[in-house]
Formats: structure tokens, sequence, C-alpha cells
């Protein structure tokens, strides 16, 4: 089995991707995650990164004077890593198209929210606010629609008497490192199947 290149996208504690690295340890799994690219140099992320071996990368956002060129010079980069696809977890920027295009299919994210509801920042209070009775997390493709593409995987957690978004957010998290690891394996299966296909 080949597995699939990943490169992975931050901007903050990387939690996530470390839940993905320590998943693509695994023997028989799909994929594995060959760089770790950051916007914030001060992504403690990186350090995980580099402590796991795995080689970063930074694209500072802060030298670009539009979202366009930035996303150019992130592309070019991942461009230059020969990867199958690309998971962001917990990368804080609107993408523009510059960005997206080329990755159609091939780039995926998590949400902390039971999309399509709570796109966009404070999912948690927004879920609370509305007397929900669950949030939770959702892998998704990443189209031009923010937080609107095709699902992968979902997983619900219930919002308890007493829930503050830190406290919810906290049990979405743990929920997030099973569940981002099954929906990247799920991706990397049905790409290398597709590819089989178009060969
Ligand atoms: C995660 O909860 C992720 O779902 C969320 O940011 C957190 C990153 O944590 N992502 C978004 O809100 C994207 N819109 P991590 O850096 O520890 O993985």
């Amino acid at each position: 089995m080949i597995k699939k290149r990943v490169g992975v996208l931050i901007s903050g504690s990387g939690s996530n991707m470390h839940a993905l690295v320590k998943a693509s340890r695994i023997v028989d799994y799909r994929a594995e995650i060959v760089c770790v690219v950051s916007n914030k140099p001060e992504a403690g992320g990186l350090k995980i990164a580099q402590d796991e071996g795995i080689a970063t990368h930074v694209v500072n956002h802060k030298n670009y004077s539009t979202r366009e060129a930035f996303d150019a010079a992130l592309n070019d980069y991942l461009q230059s890593q020969n990867l199958d696809l690309i998971a962001c977890a917990g990368f804080m920027r609107i993408m523009t198209p510059v960005l997206i295009a080329p990755w159609q299919g091939r780039m995926i994210n998590i949400h902390p929210s039971l999309l399509p509801l709570y796109k966009g920042l404070h999912t948690h209070q927004r879920a609370i606010d509305d007397g929900q009775k669950f949030g939770g997390c959702s892998v998704h493709y990443v189209t031009l629609e923010l937080d609107g593409g095709p699902l992968i995987a979902q997983t619900q957690v219930p919002i308890l008497k007493g829930d503050t978004a830190e406290t919810l957010a906290a049990r979405v998290l743990v929920e997030e490192h099973k569940l981002y690891p099954v929906a990247l394996a799920k991706v990397a299966q049905s790409l290398g199947a597709r590819q089989k296909t178009i060969q």
C-alpha cells in the first residue's frame, strides 16, 4: 500500500494535526504527514511537528498585502511538496480561489460544529445560545463556500446543563481528535480508488 502524501495547514496549537500524525504512524494507515505549514510563526503546533520529525514551513500572512498573494505563496510551497491531499487543522484563514481551486477535491477541513449549522466562528457559544441539545464537529471538503463543502464525517456531542463555550469546546476537541484521522483515512482511500479508475 502506497500512503497518500498529506500536508497539514495550521495556525495554532496543532492538536488535531498531532492526532493525524499519530494515526499516520499506524502501519496500514493510508496517509503520511509529510509537512506542516503555518501562517503564524508562533503557532505552537510547529514545535509539536518538529518534535515528531515532520518538516515544517511558515508562510507568514503578514508578509503579503493581499489574500491572493498569500494564497499564491502558500500554494507554491504546497505544490513543491508533491502532495496528494491537504488537511486544514485549525487553519484560521479565509482562503481564496487561488489556493482552493488547485486542490479542489483534495483539500479537507475540520470544523467545530454540526455543519451546516454554525459556519464561521464562535460555534460553541452560538449553539449554546440557541438552546441546541447537541454540538459537535464535522470534516468536510473545502470548496469556495466557507465551511460549506460536502461532508465527510461528523460526531455529535451532547450539550450539558451549565456548559460554557469552553467546557463544550474541550469535549468536542476530544472527539475531533478521533474523527479527523478516520475521515482522512476515508478520503485517502477514496482518492486511491479514483486514481486507479483514471489509470
Ligand atoms: C479546532 O477546534 C478546530 O476544529 C477549529 O480550531 C481548533 C484548532 O485546534 N477550527 C476552526 O474553527 C476552523 N474554522 P488545534 O489547533 O488544537 O487543532
